[in-house]
């Protein structure tokens, strides 16, 4: 779905330039989630008037989700790292299949379109580079409230007489599906019990931002969710919490590293599955004082086997990043990917770097332990991109990594945190990295306007 002119549609890839070999140290603090606040923006658009997401992510895929709610009539500002979403006259329906296609959990506004106007259009949102990415379960959830849709030549076109409260199970355990089917139920008339829900932490965040907004909702976190649809939202005001794959990914890059670091903000509880396999590996962990330590010197053991799993399993956005690091311990890992069909593209590019990774349908056997040395290699996706970065620091040598287009999707200052850790990372602004002067640009705009 993203093609290689990058989200904000700038040509250019965009490179990052990293000498490797230098153990990470250091304390950090982790951006907003982006998975987290891209439904919030959503959310925003059920009440007619002015709500705030807190400690928002500078990305792209923000930017993006912002560019779609103006194109509905919303007038939005930035005022520090807090996002403003004025939604009191966003009455537009249609969302076209250019902004689908840029990202693809637009795909949520659908239901938020069917609440707020009774009809909604979205651009059919495509395969995309992880895999098939099916929208079936989106449009159970809306068709069970209430709704008609018709596919027609590139788009879905959703009408409603007014959503209806109904009891609906998913078919499959789906993020998108499960918020889409939230998101169009609170303002729903009666009572509505979505069952076999999927249960990420960023669920129960949405669910706690709706709350706040009058919104009555039972039994997020678990795989039944009741909503008593209430028939106005106030204003929306919280914080985003921290991104948890984002903290993931700078644990796996000071493993990769031998490296130590503190996390000033971790997020609660929502690692385990993920920490569990860190301390597998030799990591270390404490949690002392709200911070999390993790001391990634010891880390020397591969992972046999690992399935990537729905929450609270281990994420499939944290696939990548661990593989980098498995590449750097003596022994044989396995991982199956349970999730997307198509998510070891970064395998290829790590087998430039020396990494030896043999690759079968949804499984990857890592042969760690052989040297990785610096070249050159391009992300074909956000978190792929994160794993080559953690291969380059781990590895000897200067590497450049092609494509930050995609990593600025969900990481805000990958390469000055990362070099604020001790990592010799720098973008090459001889190139148009992450297309980030467009980026300053934009958030410059937002503030003025
Ligand atoms: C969300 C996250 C993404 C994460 C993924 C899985 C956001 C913005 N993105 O994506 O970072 O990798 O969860 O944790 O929150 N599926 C269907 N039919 C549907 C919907 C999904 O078959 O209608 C399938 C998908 O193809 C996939 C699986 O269900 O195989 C899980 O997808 P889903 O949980 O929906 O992921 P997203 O919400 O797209």
């Amino acid at each position: 779905m993203i093609n290689e002119r990058g989200l904000l549609g700038v040509k250019g890839l965009g490179e990052i330039r990293i000498t490797g070999g230098r153990p990470l140290k250091g304390t950090i603090s982790i951006q907003g989630s982006k998975n987290a606040a891209l439904p919030m923006m959503a959310a925003a658009l059920l009440h007619k008037g002015v709500s705030v997401l807190r400690g928002c992510p500078c990305i792209a895929d923000v930017f993006c989700m912002e560019e779609i709610l103006r194109s509905l009539g919303a007038v939005t500002w930035w005022e520090g790292d807090n996002l403003y979403l004025d939604c009191s006259y966003a009455d537009g329906t249609v969302i076209s299949e250019e902004n689908t296609g840029k990202m693809r959990s637009s795909m949520i506004l659908l239901g938020v379109l069917l609440a707020r106007n009774g009809k909604g259009t979205v651009g059919y949102p495509g395969g995309c580079v992880i895999g098939k990415r099916p929208v079936d379960q989106h449009l159970h959830v809306l068709k069970g409230l209430g709704s008609y849709i018709i596919k027609e030549e590139g788009f879905l076109e959703a009408s409603c007489i007014g959503l209806k409260g109904s009891r609906i199970c998913f078919e499959k355990r789906s993020v998108g599906a499960t918020e889409q089917g939230i998101l169009a139920a609170v303002t729903a008339e009666g009572k509505t019990t979505l069952l076999n829900c999927a249960r990420e932490p960023e669920i129960v965040w949405l669910c706690r931002y709706l709350r706040r907004m009058g919104a009555e909702i039972k039994g997020e976190g678990k795989s039944c969710i009741e909503i008593n649809g209430v028939k106005k939202l106030k204003a929306g005001d919280m914080k985003v919490p921290p991104d948890r794959i984002v903290a993931g990914t700078y644990i796996c890059a000071a493993a990769a590293t031998r490296g130590s670091i503190i996390i000033e903000n971790p997020p609660e509880g929502e690692l385990d599955a993920f920490l569990k396999v860190y301390r597998k590996m030799g990591g270390q962990y404490i949690r002392k004082s709200g911070k999390l330590i993790a001391d990634g010197r010891g880390t020397a053991y591969p992972v046999p086997y690992l399935e990537t799993e729905v929450y609270p399993g281990f994420p499939t956005d944290l696939q990548s990043p661990l593989m980098a690091v498995l590449t750097t311990v003596s022994g044989v890992s396995c991982i199956q990917e349970t999730i997307f069909e198509d998510r070891f593209r970064a395998a290829e590019e790590l087998k430039r770097m020396g990494a030896r990774i043999t690759v079968s349908g949804r499984q990857a056997r890592i042969a760690g332990g052989f040297p990785l040395h610096g070249c050159r290699v391009a992300a074909g996706e956000l978190r792929g991109g994160a794993a080559l970065i953690i291969a380059a620091l781990a590895a000897q040598g200067e590497s450049i990594v092609e494509g930050s287009t995609f990593i600025c999707r969900g990481y805000q200052n990958i390469c000055e945190d990362l070099a604020a850790l001790g990592g010799q990372i720098k973008k090459d602004t001889g190139t148009a990295f992450y297309e980030n002067i467009e980026i300053q640009k934009k958030i410059k705009h937002y503030r003025q306007t």
